[in-house]
């Protein structure tokens, strides 16, 4: 489905280049829970936002079924990032004066097709649909990574990228935003994963540990 080969990125920085991605590869297949684990500033959101089509390596390509995103005009990857994949960010990203239902159908807004049936169905699955007309203020942190999440399915993409999902988040109710990753990803949904929270990790089929600009499959 995807496939990152020799990643690297650099950053200009005030005092010199900052050289975080050194030759990243990487495969994902359909149906994978696969995460990516790494210490702070190891460069596992930077490799996220290069998976995801939203920032561009220095060297190096990713391919999403066979197709490389380094090809594509801006338009061409726009539709990549809206419809392909989804994407729930490590903070929450909900649009404050909109409702929860309302940032749940924003993604297919912009795709051009309003998907008001699907928003429903999403909604009552992560629990929020009596929640619809609030607003995010008005939610607790679980609540909007719930939120959230709902949002990046909205258009049915094939591949999902989380960047800490329950990053911020107490134990018990990370407990709950992980149990509807496992089930959704039972009935078929691909998840790409960051996290810091090695139980977590454990339940992925793959795991990633990003270290010193490389990537290692770890073999469970
Ligand atoms: N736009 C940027 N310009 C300059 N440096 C950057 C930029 N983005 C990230 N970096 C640097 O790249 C390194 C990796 O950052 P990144 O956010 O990918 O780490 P991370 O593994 O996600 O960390 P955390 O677990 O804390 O979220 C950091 O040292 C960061 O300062
Ligand atoms: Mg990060």
């Amino acid at each position: 489905m995807l496939k990152a080969v020799e990643l690297h990125k650099e950053f200009e920085g005030p005092r010199g280049k900052l050289h975080i991605l050194r030759g990243v590869s990487l495969e994902l297949k359909r149906g994978d829970l696969a995460f990516i684990i790494g210490r702070s500033g190891a460069g596992k959101s930077t490799l996220l936002h290069l998976l995801g089509g939203l920032d561009h390596p220095s060297r190096g390509n990713v391919e999403f079924e066979g197709e490389d995103l380094s090809v594509l005009n801006e338009e061409s990857l726009a539709e990549y990032r809206n419809k392909k994949v989804g994407l729930v960010f490590q903070f929450y990203h909900l649009l404050p004066e909109f409702t929860v239902k309302e940032n749940v159908e924003l993604p297919s807004l912009i795709a051009g097709k309003s998907r008001e049936k699907r928003s429903e169905e999403l909604l009552k699955r992560v629990g929020l649909w009596d929640r619809r007309d609030h607003l995010p203020s008005e939610l607790s942190g679980g609540e909007h990574q719930r939120v959230a999440i709902a949002r990046a399915l909205v258009n049915e993409p094939e591949l999902v990228f989380c960047d800490e999902p329950t990053g911020n988040l107490d134990e018990e109710t990370a407990e709950s935003v992980h149990e509807l990753i496992f089930k959704l990803n039972e009935e078929g949904q691909t998840f790409c994963i960051v996290t810091h929270e090695e139980d977590f990790a454990q339940r992925g089929n793959k795991i990633f540990r990003l270290h010193e600009g490389i990537v290692h499959e770890v073999t469970k």
